[in-house]
């Protein structure tokens, strides 16, 4: 997030360097239940973004020093693939991969009914595959159509997306370049049953105005990442009105 660059990130028709308009997200495609082995899964791509989730539980939490006797805890893995990025990233745990798991449980935790299984652990991992910017919205967004997969009772999906602000424009969902050379990233996510956001964080500069317009982009979009999150759901659960088995052989 520079803030400055000399290449064009909007030009003067309004049009950005991925042919999308200021309110327009990248293109969408969600899958759920591709993991055999795991309770609940969903691969996510939004754009050239590509991300797996996998869900365990609710099982006997280990560490047992880490055991709530009145809920579940929810622990979650973000980790970024080394061959995710254009440059190689070194493998492993860092400071950014520790802050994303912490937000996407935090975000998670609003929505999953914990107090139903006391002393267990919900453990959600989402794999990077292949980044181009937003993709603790798209991990989290797998993330919760791999719970609704495992059959993990919630309150609600979460769909999550950023806006942000490159060449002055007020953008939904950044891209890559948008995200180095813009002036503000702002990742958003909601309950959409009740608008309560659960995730909201900032990185660059905005006035008060575009920040409100930034948030009111975040949610419509993150309504529209709703539909399609449900319709994964529905895709995997029913072929004509029957329970879809096919990977069960
Ligand atoms: O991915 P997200 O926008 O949620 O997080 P970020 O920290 O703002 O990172 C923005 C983008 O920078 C990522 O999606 C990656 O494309 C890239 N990145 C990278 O190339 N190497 C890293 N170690 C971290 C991020």
């Amino acid at each position: 997030m520079s803030g400055h660059s000399d290449i064009v990130l909007v030009d003067e028709k309004g049009m950005r360097i991925d042919g999308r308009t200021a309110e327009e997200h990248r293109a969408v495609k969600i899958e759920a239940g591709v993991l055999k082995n795991a309770d609940g899964s969903a691969y996510v791509e939004i754009g050239k973004n590509k991300v797996l989730a996998a869900v365990y539980g609710p099982r006997e939490c280990h560490p047992r020093h880490l055991q709530n006797p009145t809920k579940a805890i929810v622990q979650c893995k973000y980790n970024m693939e080394a061959y995710s990025v254009g440059d190689r990233k070194r493998p492993g745990t860092d400071r950014r991969s520790i802050e994303i798991s912490k937000i996407t449980a935090e975000a998670l935790e609003n929505v999953i009914l914990t107090g139903l299984f006391p002393r267990a652990s919900i453990d959600v991992y989402i794999e990077i595959l292949q980044a181009n910017a937003g993709t603790r919205c798209a991990g989290l967004t797998a993330a919760s159509v791999a719970l609704a997969d495992a059959g993990i009772p919630m309150k609600d999906i979460v769909p999550a997306m950023a806006a942000g602000k490159a060449d002055g424009h007020v953008l939904l969902d950044l891209n890559k370049e948008e995200d180095n050379y813009g002036q503000a990233d702002v990742p958003l996510a909601i309950v959409p049953s009740t608008e309560e956001i659960v995730l909201l964080q900032m990185d660059g500069n905005m006035t008060r105005e575009e920040f409100d317009r930034a948030i009111e982009m975040a949610v419509g979009g993150c309504k529209e990442l709703y539909a399609l999150q449900k319709d994964a759901l529905k895709r995997r659960y029913t072929v004509d009105g029957e329970e879809d088995d096919s990977d069960e052989q």
